[in-house]
């Protein structure tokens, strides 16, 4: 079967761990301290603050701003469930804006509509790798005077008109998931140019400590250990050499998917698309269902995935959240999309044999 994904970590990885277990310092140590100041350096941004996963890079940025009980924070309805529990996680209520047909990212125009007296603050999602258009987003968020955060867990490395990712708004939550464009096993990164927020997410992120066993506000054990930096710093390294792999393969996708009811994704001028997912829609001018089409490629050796087949304001536990309007936009691509194997391990054969496939089935 060739997997939908799979992390990319070789002996110089290894090695990096090895060496942490024999320094007897596995939790917060300089490695998770090098790794800050790298990934900082790597995105422009004066700050990055290492934390134990993605979801807990968000709940700290949100709580940093001042998120809290009876705030209301705008994010796209099509994303994965965190952007959106970690709202829930600081009281607050998440408000789903739609998305573009497109891109897949959220919808500026839904945003605007969306914002109220509550509105507290706007997440914008980078979703599959590339980034979502963040000029207008942000003078929408600067007259309403509230701060916008990126969801960046999905797109390391992805620029918007030659500007890295993570530094683009108030503040960036990355993750460091395994399948994720580079790994730490399990992490996260909050990156900002406001060192006061930064201040106030280290101490959210340990307890609540401003000094040592003096806790000031209600905080978490949100760090991320040396084990999981070391392992970082050296896949740092490899991100541009994984991004590019991953950019060859979805260009060989684009050149050899027939275009039959299937579109291949669109990448917006002044937008670097890092390919987290490689995300196809199937649409009724196909001859399979996107459904049928997973299968038919399953049964071929081919894994796929669909992100995401359930919408947010369709989930059970945002039932209460959901009244702000519908997302018909999102509720449509719910039923088409289709993500293809892009990670950097497919092989060149792979590429060749998962585009064959689509030609004989559709
Ligand atoms: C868009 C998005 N936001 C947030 C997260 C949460 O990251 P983590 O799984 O590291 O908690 C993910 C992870 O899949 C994600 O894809």
């Amino acid at each position: 079967m060739i997997p939908i994904a799979k992390p990319f970590t070789g002996e110089e990885e290894i090695e990096a761990v090895t060496e942490v277990l024999r320094s007897g310092m596995l939790a917060q140590g300089k490695n998770v301290a090098q790794f800050e100041e790298d990934f900082a350096k790597y995105c422009g941004v004066r700050e990055a603050v290492a934390v134990n996963n993605g979801t807990a890079a968000l709940h700290a940025a949100l709580l940093a701003l001042g998120v809290s009980s009876g705030d209301e924070v705008i994010v796209p309805d099509f994303t994965f469930f965190a952007t959106a529990s970690s709202v829930c996680m600081c009281g607050a209520r998440p408000v789903f804006a739609d998305v573009d047909e497109k891109t897949f990212n959220v919808a500026v125009d839904s945003v605007e509509e969306k914002i109220s007296p509550k509105t507290r603050a706007v997440i914008g999602v980078h979703l599959f790798g590339q980034p979502f258009d963040v000029t207008p987003l942000r003078e929408l968020c600067e007259d309403a005077k509230i701060p916008l955060i990126e969801d960046a867990a999905q797109a390391h490395g992805a620029t918007y008109h030659g500007k890295k990712v993570g530094g683009l708004g108030d503040a960036a939550c990355f993750s460091f998931y395994p399948t994720k464009n580079m790994t730490t096993g399990e992490g996260g990164m909050v990156t900002t140019d406001n060192r006061d927020l930064a201040v106030k997410i280290r101490v959210i992120i340990n307890h609540g400590q401003s000094e040592k066993y003096l806790h000031t506000c209600l905080g978490y054990n949100y760090r991320m250990t040396d084990i999981g930096a070391a392992i970082g710093l050296v896949q740092l390294r490899k991100l541009g050499s994984f991004n590019t792999r991953r950019q060859e393969t979805a260009a060989f996708y684009d050149d050899h998917i027939p275009a039959d009811g299937i579109e291949t994704p669109v990448v917006v001028p002044g937008m670097t698309h890092v390919y987290h997912q490689y995300v196809l829609k199937v649409t009724p001018e196909c001859r399979l269902s996107r459904d049928q089409l997973a299968i038919a490629l399953r049964d071929k050796g081919i894994g796929t995935a669909v992100h995401y087949p359930i919408p947010l304001h369709r989930q059970p536990v945002f039932e209460e959240c959901a009244r702000k309007g519908s997302c018909p936009v999102a509720d449509q691509l719910a039923g088409e999309v289709l993500s293809l194997p892009v990670h950097p391990l497919v092989t060149d054969k792979e590429r060749e044999y998962i585009c064959e496939c689509i030609n004989e089935v559709t």
